[in-house]
């Protein structure tokens, strides 16, 4: 399987200029990666450029979907906009969003929204703080039980799940985490998928890393840690920080 390299640019850049030569030069890399692949989270304004430049070594996806089909939800996009304009990934309950009123049920309805549309989703769990009682494993558990509730078995060959503890995450993080960490996180992922499907499914579900990911670390994660992936924030903003995570991702096999 491919390294899924995805890049959530959040709210950047700010011209449509600016995207799209960030854009071409990850397309440039892209088409050199023989066992990595890029996917780049922009905003919403920006998909429809990005989109019509597009490869498969170097797709578009969507940060954020709401769940209904249309109507009066003022700034709100359908999954169907996306799918119509050929963006084929979206980030679902990513921790910023949540911090702003998105609970597991909205994220299970915008997850089964985006799946009825033949959308893949990236799926970000993670928990606030560490606890020495396991009680993160728990407040994990729940976010992918209710994330993923009633999501037919079928569906999980689109889902790609994000794990990003959010004390990792962002400018005033305390660091990332651990490879050995991580592997251990990604187990009790796998474990909890098996759990609402079976194993054979649970397993084939790529569980990237995310939260201050940079070249530095990078290949950790997807070395020593295993990850099938990694979701970066403000590296993939620096296109010789992103080109660098995207060269050590393909030395990987
Ligand atoms: P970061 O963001 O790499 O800047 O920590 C990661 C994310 O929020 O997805």
């Amino acid at each position: 399987m491919k390294k899924l390299i995805i890049g959530n640019w959040k709210m950047n850049p700010d011209s449509s200029r600016v995207a799209s030569t960030l854009f071409q030069s990850y397309k440039t890399k892209g088409s050199r990666l023989r066992r990595a692949k890029v996917i780049i989270c922009a905003p919403f304004v920006y998909l429809e450029t990005l989109a019509k430049k597009q490869t498969t070594q170097c797709a578009v996806g969507a940060q954020s979907v709401f769940f209904e089909e249309s109507g009066a939800h003022t700034g709100r996009v359908s999954p169907r906009m996306l799918r119509n304009l050929k963006v084929n990934y979206v980030i679902v309950g990513h921790s910023e969003q949540r911090e702003g009123g998105v609970t597991n049920e909205i994220v299970n309805k915008k997850v089964k929204a985006a799946f009825d549309e033949r959308l893949k989703v990236v799926l970000c769990i993670g928990e606030h703080e560490r606890d020495d009682e396991g009680e993160y494993l728990s407040y994990i558990k729940e976010q992918l039980k209710v994330g993923l509730g009633k999501i037919p078995k079928k569906f999980y060959v689109h889902l790609i799940v994000a794990y990003e503890p959010i004390w990792a995450i962002g400018e005033h993080a305390r660091g990332a985490s651990t490879p050995e960490d991580f592997l251990e996180q990604a187990l009790y992922i796998r474990k909890v998928l098996a759990q609402l499907t079976d194993k054979e499914t649970a397993m084939k579900v790529p569980v990237l890393y995310g939260g201050s990911v940079n070249e530095q670390n990078a290949e950790g994660f997807l070395r020593e840690g295993r990850a099938d992936g990694l979701l970066v924030g403000r590296a993939s903003l620096d296109a010789d920080s992103f080109k660098e995570i995207l060269s050590l991702a393909d030395t990987i096999k």
